[in-house]
């Protein structure tokens, strides 16, 4: 049955590859948005400061900030500028770029625009040579990387800086693993093909990013576990802090709740606590 199941899904699979039906990531963030912060930024949030502290900026760059989100990046950034600087956030989702609009559109700092909608839209309307820098929090594994390259070596101008800070293809390992189960035991859950493009690793970052008119500065592996009581927080945790967003769109409505009751379940049932552990890499590297 399990094997007929994974054929299932591999054959639905390809059709929604095909005919392009993908799991609406916009949806899923603008759901998040009044929680992201309570769930994703109450623990990732100092992980995103610690990188923003490591961005070499002088405080006057014109920037474009990808995937900004509600803004923890924009505000520690921010934080480094002075007031001739300038800031641009983009992002998908309006309710996520509405959070972020609340915190940071400043009077007295840097000025910082905000534009809603696709980032390699966004980066591919730039002047070459227009930015000295292009920052990305935990937004990368939405794009096409190779895209992204190509868009980030012409809009820098030679000096500027590419930071990138994602969650690795291994981050939730076992809760993803839980989820693919479920999956497994009942294909009619899943109604669309999911389109997350996680990195390995520092070195995919580095090998993918650095391969052609950007050199190398700095790159790092990390990881967060997230403390948890019961499988009921965990179940919270993965729908509020936005963690599960392109994933959930994926699944039927209909039997959503179904889905998550039994996810809350398996977790319950394992023998010893699911880690909850977030793998991230970052990669800092220059135009030359
Ligand atoms: C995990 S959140 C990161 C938010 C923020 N950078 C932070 O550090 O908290 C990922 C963000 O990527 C945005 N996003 C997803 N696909 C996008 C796309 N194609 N273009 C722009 N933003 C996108 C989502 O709307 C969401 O706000």
């Amino acid at each position: 049955m399990k094997a007929l199941n994974t054929l299932r899904l591999a054959i639905n699979t390809v059709r929604w590859n095909i005919v392009g039906n993908f799991a609406d990531v916009e949806h899923d963030y603008d759901q998040a948005s009044t929680t992201y912060d309570s769930y994703y930024g109450r623990y990732l949030g100092s992980i995103t400061d610690q990188f923003a502290e490591k961005i070499p900026l002088k405080g006057h760059e014109r920037i474009l900030e990808l995937a900004a989100g509600t803004g923890r990046l924009t505000s520690a950034v921010c934080k480094r500028l002075k007031p001739d600087a300038h800031l641009t956030a983009v992002d998908l989702s309006e309710g996520m770029l509405a959070v972020n609009k609340l915190k940071n559109s400043h009077t007295n700092g840097p000025r910082v625009d905000f534009w809603h909608g696709d980032a390699l839209d966004a980066i591919s309307e730039r002047k070459a040579e227009s930015l000295d820098a292009v920052l990305c929090a935990w937004g990368v594994c939405y794009f096409n990387h190779d895209t992204l390259r190509t868009q980030v070596e012409r809009v820098l101008r030679p000096g500027g800086i590419l930071a990138i800070i994602e969650n690795r293809k291994c981050t939730l390992a076992e809760i993803s693993a839980l989820f693919e189960q479920l999956i497994v035991s009942q294909p009619r859950y899943l109604r669309k093909a999911i389109k997350i493009n996680l990195p390995e690793d520092a070195r995919y970052l580095t090998k993918k990013f650095c391969q052609g008119s950007l050199t190398h500065l700095n790159s790092w592996n990390g990881s967060l576990d997230i403390p948890y009581e019961s499988a009921g927080e965990v179940r919270e945790y993965m729908l509020k802090s936005g963690a599960s967003a392109g994933f959930l769109d994926a699944i039927e409505p209909s039997s959503r709740d179904e889905f998550l009751y039994a996810f809350e379940q398996l977790v319950a049932a394992q023998k010893k606590r699911v880690p909850l552990t977030h793998q991230f890499s970052v990669l800092l590297a220059q135009k030359n």
